[in-house]
């Protein structure tokens, strides 16, 4: 079976696809290392531009406030309620319902959580398939619930 696509190997092309490309504004919003061209599927992607002044941001709220930065944030972040402010966002991102999300821990814990509340090995489906280098947690947490 052959593919048939209107994919061109060239410069020119390239550039055509930047042009046409809808998020290429969002480009400028990231540090993009001058080394090769980057294609790191992995979660650490591209450094935001605004990420230094953020995170700064957060550690002078926490200087300056301690526990308080959780409820009274000079610039309207209230920790305790930090998952609320993204939940919409991302319920577009995955198609669900605001009311379906909860934005918490890490990429491991969640799918260690995951796989603890949902694999249910029964019948003739009973393995877990995963690429032979995987990241190593997520190895760890195959390995981990295939006892679960
Ligand atoms: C594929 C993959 N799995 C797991 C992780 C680990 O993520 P976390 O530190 O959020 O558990 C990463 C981080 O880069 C990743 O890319």
């Amino acid at each position: 079976m052959t593919l048939e696509t209107s994919f061109r190997l060239s410069n020119e092309y390239s550039r055509q696809l930047d042009q046409a490309d809808p998020l290429r504004e969002l480009r400028k919003e990231f540090y993009i290392p001058k080394h090769g061209v980057y294609l790191c599927g992995n979660s650490l992607g591209l450094q935001p531009v605004g990420t230094r002044t953020l995170v700064l941001e957060e550690l002078e709220v926490w200087k300056q406030q301690g526990v308080t930065g959780h409820f009274d944030h000079p610039h309207g972040r209230p920790w305790v309620s930090m998952d609320e402010q993204v939940t919409a966002k991302m319920a577009n991102v995955v198609g669900a319902l605001p009311s379906e999300i909860a934005v918490m821990g890490s990429l491991t814990a969640n799918l260690h959580l995951l796989m603890a509340s949902f694999y249910r090995p029964k019948g003739e489906r009973t393995k877990i398939v995963i690429e032979e280098k995987a990241f190593p947690s997520d190895h760890v947490c195959r390995v981990a619930c295939a006892t679960c």
